[in-house]
């Protein structure tokens, strides 16, 4: 996935925007790359219109902060974009804008133009300077202008329009974008969004695009989120939106996030941060979600009458940590709903014969709402008539625009490539949803659900304890951070915790690490057992703990140390060092889950690693 950002505005001599920003075009439109670096870092550029001096495009491979941004004074706007590569190497010449052969037209895209061949085979008298599938967009725009879209050629006065080009080159385009248009001489940015994030930012002399709001937070909480297919133009004097070539009204919104929220504040990775803002996410995502008393949970979603109870499967889909948020909440449904929960790999699943899909729902776990494996999923789940529902963190994210529900995360923006502190409220929310359907099915009492929702009160204080013992965390990862590989074993509700630990570790320290199933040691893996490799076991309520105690002895058996996280109040006196997790019953599982965070984070750190961007990932795949 890339990062896309455009601006105009009108800018005093001081360089203030009417929301108090001060700077040039060039530093506001880098700043705001530097705040959408998290979905993609392979390449940065910008391209700058000034009244007289037209379009100055500066671009390179490498991070927004090797850009030099040119200084262009009479700037009026200008675009950005900061790449994860799909089409062509990282190269300077595949990084974004693209321009045409004229030059006087530059393109930024983030998404996949999947007819890119058919096309550049139309276009075979154009010039072209990059591998990307991109570069046929600018070109496309050439033709269009050259034709004199919105002109005479539309049966109208005047020159060719950039708007009209866009509209006319997006019906040419197939596949998935978010794409920003600006052209010298005309004082606007185009606009198009199909199957890609893009938002607005409403100034009252200004105007901002992005594929999120927190490249622009800084300057402005008024928001637009486009629809797919919408077409937008922003000048100076304001924001048209087009769909289907007619103006539309769209709702402004107010953010209310804090700009700082989406800062370091501090810590020197934006992991850490997240790491240790969980028990504040996690109040969040609770808020006036639970009666306790009541045994009952609001989580204001609804369902058709009698849908529920007539379910027949929830099929949860999702990719990587959301997918083990998943296999955590499969056992929570069975245990407190009374209904088959079966977890698939998006990438993977298929509606799949023996199934009634009126009976059926299929909950799509996804933190960005935009990977594009998710998607595909819940496309194919609605073709096949499934009811649909999304557990994401991105208000106006393409996922809750293609589900018949969304239950909010509330976790607020997060920035590290390595998912933290939203597996956490993923499953804190979909503890909820099992204890909602399970009361409306009549298959939870309320006693038990009175229990469950207690664990879920204590889970923010109990998530704060476990933070308050990270030093010996540190001093366990300073002490068996060398190990040739690393084990994660569990049990119950603590395999799905393994596994999210093993990703954690590999995704930032590239140490190599996997989780497993407790008892499946045994049957294979203990073959890779040394004094070499450490393993580490969910030792909790939930997690089958007495059970998986007896497969981390036969791991130290051949010589391995053993790390445990250890409910409260238990002991094992064999374990190298015990971690003790306070007592939440079901969720005790997702709080040992912080130590492997914290464990993964100081492994990494004390290898010099790139934390906040692993190398070859991004926070979001919007490709499949
Ligand atoms: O935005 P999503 O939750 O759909 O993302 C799914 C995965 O790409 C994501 O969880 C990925 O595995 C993270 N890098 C894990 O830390």
């Amino acid at each position: 996935m890339c990062g896309i950002i455009g601006f105009v505005g009108e800018l005093d001599s001081g360089g203030q925007t009417d929301g108090g920003t001060t700077g040039s075009v060039g530093a506001i439109i880098h700043e705001g790359l530097r705040n959408l670096e998290y979905r993609g870092y392979d390449s940065a550029g910008v391209a700058l219109v000034g009244a007289s001096s037209g379009l100055t495009v500066a671009k390179r491979s490498g991070e927004v902060d090797g850009l030099t941004v040119p200084d262009v004074p009479d700037a009026t706007h200008g675009v950005g974009h900061t790449r994860w590569s799909t089409h062509g190497p990282p190269t300077d010449a595949n990084a974004h804008p693209h321009t045409d052969c004229v030059g006087d037209v530059a393109v930024v895209h983030n998404g996949i133009v999947e007819n890119y061949e058919a096309l550049k085979k139309e276009l075979a008298d154009h010039e072209f300077t990059s591998d990307t599938d991109t570069e046929v967009i600018p070109h496309l725009i050439e033709e269009e202008l050259a034709a004199g879209a919105g002109g005479e050629e539309d049966g109208k006065e005047g020159d060719a329009d950039l708007l009209a080009a866009v509209r006319r080159v997006e019906d040419r385009l197939e596949g998935s974008y978010a794409i920003c248009a600006v052209r010298e001489g005309d004082d606007r940015i185009v606009v198009a969004r199909r199957g890609s994030p893009l938002v607005l930012g409403r100034g009252e002399n200004a105007a901002f695009v992005a594929s999120d709001v927190t490249a622009f937070l800084e300057h402005t909480r008024d928001v637009t989120y486009l629809e797919d297919g919408d077409v937008a133009a922003l000048s100076p004097d304001g924001v048209e939106v087009f769909a289907r070539g007619e103006p539309v009204e769209r709702e402004i919104e107010r953010v209310t996030w804090e700009a700082d929220a989406a800062e370091k504040g501090g810590y020197e990775h934006y992991m850490r941060k997240e790491i240790h803002e969980q028990p504040e996410s996690l109040r969040q995502t609770l808020a006036g979600r639970l009666d306790v008393s009541a045994g009952d949970v609001d989580l204001d979603v609804s369902f058709p009458p009698g849908f529920l109870a007539d379910l027949e499967e929830i099929r949860i889909v999702a990719c990587g940590t959301s997918y083990y948020a998943g296999r955590y909440a499969a056992q929570l449904f069975e245990e407190l709903a009374g209904v088959r929960a079966t977890v698939e790999i998006a990438s993977e699943y298929e509606f799949g014969a023996g199934r009634t899909p009126d009976r059926t729902l299929v909950v799509a776990v996804t933190q960005s709402g935009e990977t594009a494996d998710t998607l595909g999923a819940v496309r194919r789940a609605n073709a096949a008539g499934a009811r649909t529902f999304a557990v994401t963190n991105t208000l106006g994210s393409t996922v809750t625009r293609e589900v018949d529900g969304t239950a909010f995360i509330r976790a607020g923006p997060e920035i590290g490539v390595a998912a933290t502190k939203t597996f956490a409220s993923q499953v804190a929310t979909l503890a909820m949803l099992a204890v909602a359907v399970g009361r409306d099915r009549g298959a939870l009492a309320a006693a038990d659900a009175r229990s469950v929702l207690k664990d879920l009160q204590g889970l923010p204080g109990a998530v704060q304890q476990v933070l308050d013992e990270e030093e010996q965390v540190r001093e366990a990862a300073r002490e068996y951070g060398d190990g040739e590989a690393f084990f994660f074993v569990g049990r119950a509700l603590g395999v799905p915790v393994a596994l999210e630990g093993a990703l954690k570790l590999k995704e930032i320290s590239y140490d190599h690490a996997e989780g497993f199933a407790a008892g499946e040691l045994k049957h294979g893996p203990l073959a890779l057992v040394t004094p070499d490799t450490p393993v580490l076991a969910v030792l909790t309520d939930g997690a089958r703990a007495a059970e998986t105690m007896n497969n981390v002895t036969e791991a130290q058996t051949r010589g391995a140390p053993a790390l445990g996280c250890v409910s409260a109040g238990d002991t094992y006196d064999t374990l190298d060092v015990s971690f003790e997790v306070p007592n939440v019953g079901v969720v005790e599982p997702l709080v040992a889950n912080v130590y492997l965070q914290l464990f993964a984070y100081h492994v990494a750190n004390d290898k010099g690693r790139a934390i906040d961007k692993p190398r070859n990932l991004a926070k979001s795949v919007t490709v499949e």
